[in-house]
């Protein structure tokens, strides 16, 4: 089966990968190299950080396995695939522990001052009776979208003894009865923003989710709180958020997820000290990848041997959260 990976993901995967197919690897390619490359290929595998256009795929008339190393589906075009049977297969399990816990990385860096410590500490400065900074437990956690990995971050913060709050689209009795056995009070957006000493975003990138995190709803977040973004860039507003950290009133923000991402690019949230900015890597911990990987090569296994008993191979499937 000839297979396009225009993401990279864990070498032991692709090493496999080759032992079994062909094999045509193009991290980081813009359009025209990924029409160029997906030609004649039957699977393409992907990440962020890439687009996949309709354009590209109708260069692939035998296209007929997408997978999703990983959640977010964002920077697919998810009509196109519908309107041509394409199956697209995420595989979000994995990557959502390694976020839940980076969410927790980040919020103790911010309440702890960990990097400004370390940086200062680097320059001879034992800022031992400056760095004081808050504790997580018997704060409020607010999870905005209390989906797969916002569950999981909810489920640390109650371990951690913190009163957890979260949001989700649709509320229901159902999704409060799912939430509380993780320790989880199903609340409005409203009351998330208004209560949380620290807030973790969850939300797929989406048209109800663009600029969810605005001027509006940063004022109204409690005064003093901690903002998490480990979603996508395009849900925060970072100059609504530069503003209100430049006023004073949200304490610090932590971003792996930035409206501009990748080589080069500096957000202008970096000249500020209490925000910490890292390049999208929280689903990137190498135990999440290597389970990716492993999936990988059991969902393409069982592609290629359903093709070949020219069984339909599988149905559609797209769960529509992070
Ligand atoms: C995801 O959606 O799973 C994450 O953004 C990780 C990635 O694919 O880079």
């Amino acid at each position: 089966m000839k297979i396009l990976i225009a993401s990279s993901i864990y070498p032991d995967a692709i090493a496999q990968l080759k032992e079994r197919h062909e094999v045509i690897c193009a991290f980081g390619a813009g359009e025209e190299e990924l029409k160029a490359r997906i030609t004649g290929c039957e699977a393409l595998i992907f990440r962020s950080g890439v687009q996949i256009t309709a354009d590209v795929m109708r260069c692939a008339p035998d296209l007929r396995l997408i997978l999703r190393a990983g959640s977010g589906i964002d920077n697919i075009d998810l009509d196109y695939v519908q309107g041509r049977q394409i199956t697209l297969v995420r595989i979000p399990g994995p990557g959502a522990k390694a976020v839940a816990e980076m969410s927790f990385a980040l919020m103790l860096a911010l309440a702890r001052n960990v990097l400004t410590a370390d940086r200062l500490l680097r320059q001879g400065r034992w800022a031992k009776h400056e760095l004081t900074g808050y504790l997580l437990t018997g704060k409020v956690l607010g999870i905005v979208g209390a989906g797969n990995i916002g569950t999981r971050v909810g489920r640390l913060g109650a371990a951690w003894d913190m009163e957890v709050l979260g949001c989700v689209e649709h509320p229901t009795a159902e999704a409060a009865g799912r939430l509380a056995t993780s320790g989880i009070r199903l609340a409005t957006f409203a009351e998330v923003l208004a209560r949380s000493d620290f807030v973790s975003i969850h939300v797929p990138l989406k048209g109800s989710t663009r600029y969810l995190i605005n001027a509006q709803s940063l004022a109204r977040m409690k005064p003093g709180a901690f903002l998490i973004n480990l979603a996508r860039g395009g849900v925060v507003n970072e100059a609504a958020l530069y503003q209100t950290l430049c006023e004073g009133r949200l304490a610090g923000a932590a971003l792996d997820v930035h409206e501009q991402e990748g080589e080069g690019k500096i957000s202008p949230l970096a000249e500020l000290p209490n925000v910490i900015l890292t390049p999208h890597i929280g689903a990137g911990a190498i135990d999440s990848q290597r389970e990716i990987g492993e999936i990988i090569l059991e969902t393409i296994d069982s592609f290629a041997a359903k093709r070949a008993n020219k069984e339909l191979a599988f149905d559609w499937e797209v769960v529509p959260t992070l």
